[in-house]
């Protein structure tokens, strides 16, 4: 059972913290989730900001939180157990002997160290809390991506940290393990006999992954235009939903067998370098255009300079192994998209003898549906005779699995679930070492390549589903992206 536990959180005024951290422990306390005596400590620039800090998180907490969520009794009872301290990360004074102090009055209680900065400090952090005498036998540290900018930058990240916290201390997040839908991709495969008997070369055409998103920069202009989608997304995001849907199953359900598993498929993805990095992978950029009727500006109207980063991407990706031999798995995601969704499309192979005759209509290859947000579902697409007809005419319907509606009392917020898993130290949740560095060692050679001229990334209005080329890209092997919103296709229920 989880025991009282110090939380500290260093950025604690930072974008995340007001937006996700600090609404996602307020949802905790308020569920009873957080046991008695627990602290939150965020750190702050300065004692202004102490003063200020609680209202000014009530006040995000108001803005982030769904409605009726926030209630007052509930929001002031929380903020019984918050202990903002002024904590300059970079310089060791006498600051950090207040924060040990704090701690040191907790009974030898786990200590969470959530770094949520720039991994530019994350050295300058853990070194802090070694020399202040902070890191207890029990305690962890929590940090958030970009866990660098290629596979050199993560080494020296991960190096830094590692020279201070063992390996099983360290916890790195990535929000899309947090998310309950993504958590049920293991459930579906690995407990249903129907869909694991049905999850290989033999009997799938191909798997499309795609995170598509409707917001632009978002006032992040200086990260994102540092990064790109390929970073942002697909090194993280976007390979670790790949890993989750191509992996064997782990002969246990335990943090150390699911992360094996998971590693094997990133050393399984076949290299793309080179000149095959223009043939499997699409870059682009949105151009101002329209989204629900609104005209919106162009990536480089939003920056105000020239650039070359992808706010959007399409890749042919390959897993070369016996159960994925030659199915391509074709990953998508970009900002200024038409619809925000996150979804994940098993398309089987076609029947192998078309016995119906054309007059019946065409019948189309099933497909499993499973959207991640933002609602989550799962729905089968078959093939079914039009009920009532004298004649054969066959139709596609969808058999629709809706979760909201099996589980309706459920909330899902990622970053609670993630931050309460550090704190009972579960790992299962959270990225090793070796999968940071087998995804960065992928991606690096296709940011090679996209330094070439050649490879600039194509224009695509915003409020559309990319550029040309994307749909040409799975179009050029007789395929198209699949989006069940577009589709005419009944709902059985
Ligand atoms: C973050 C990216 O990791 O994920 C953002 O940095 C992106 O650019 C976000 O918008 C998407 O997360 P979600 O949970 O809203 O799909």
């Amino acid at each position: 059972m989880l025991e009282a536990f110090d939380f500290v959180l260093f950025g604690g005024a930072g974008d995340l913290a007001l937006r996700k951290l600090i609404p996602g422990l307020f949802r905790a306390h308020r569920n009873g989730e957080l046991p008695e005596g627990t602290r939150i400590i965020p750190t702050v620039r300065n004692t202004q900001a102490v003063e200020e800090y609680k209202s000014k998180v009530r006040e995000a907490a108001q803005k982030h939180l769904n409605k009726n969520e926030f209630k007052d009794d509930a929001w002031d009872s929380f903020a019984t157990i918050l202990f903002p301290m002024a904590v300059d990360i970079s310089t060791l004074d006498e600051k950090w002997k207040e924060l040990a102090q704090l701690l040191n009055s907790g009974d030898n209680r786990q200590r969470v160290f959530y770094l949520s900065t720039p991994p530019s400090v994350f050295s300058a952090a853990c070194k802090h809390l070694h020399e202040s005498g902070l890191i207890t036998k029990t305690s962890r540290v929590v940090v958030e991506k970009p866990l660098g900018y290629d596979a050199k930058t993560a080494e020296e990240i991960n190096s830094s940290i590692a020279e201070y916290f063992d390996e099983h201390s360290i916890f790195r997040i990535d929000h899309y393990l947090g998310k309950e839908a993504v958590q049920n991709l293991l459930a579906l495969r690995f407990a249903n006999g129907i869909f694991e008997n049905l999850w290989d070369a033999r009997t799938v055409d191909n798997v499309q992954i795609t995170i598509s998103e409707t917001v632009g920069l978002e006032g992040r202009a200086g990260f994102y235009d540092g990064a790109g989608a390929l970073r942002d997304m697909v090194q993280n995001h976007i390979l670790q939903l790949l890993c989750l849907v191509a992996m064997e199953s782990p002969n246990k359900m335990t943090a150390e067998r699911i992360r094996a598993e998971k590693l094997k498929v990133l050393e399984s993805l076949r290299p793309l370098t080179g000149n095959t990095v223009r043939f499997n992978a699409v870059r682009g950029q949105y151009v101002t255009g329209q989204m629900d009727g609104v005209t919106v500006p162009g990536y480089l109207d939003e920056l105000g300079s020239p650039s070359n980063t992808e706010t959007f991407v399409a890749i042919r990706a390959h897993i070369d192994n016996s159960r994925w031999a030659n199915v391509p798995f074709y990953l998508r995601t970009g900002k200024r998209m038409k619809q925000r969704f996150a979804e994940i499309v098993i398309q089987y192979k076609d029947v192998a003898h078309k016995v119906f005759p054309e007059a019946a209509g065409i019948t189309t290859p099933n497909r499993l549906v499973i959207r991640l947000q933002p609602e989550e579902s799962i729905k089968i697409i078959v093939t079914s005779k039009d009920l009532g007809k004298q004649e054969m005419k066959l139709s596609p319907v969808v058999l629709n699995l809706n979760l909201a509606d099996a589980y309706k009392d459920y909330f899902s917020d990622a970053y609670k679930r993630l931050m309460l898993d550090a704190a009972a130290n579960n790992p299962s949740l959270f990225i090793h070492r070796a999968e940071v560095d087998a995804a960065w060692a992928w991606i690096d050679p296709i940011i090679e390549a996209w330094q070439r001229p050649e490879n600039k990334p194509h224009g695509y209005m915003a409020g559309t589903w990319g550029p040309i080329a994307s749909a040409q890209l799975v179009g050029s092997d007789g395929r198209s992206w699949f989006n069940i919103d577009e589709v005419g296709v009944e709902d059985s229920q």
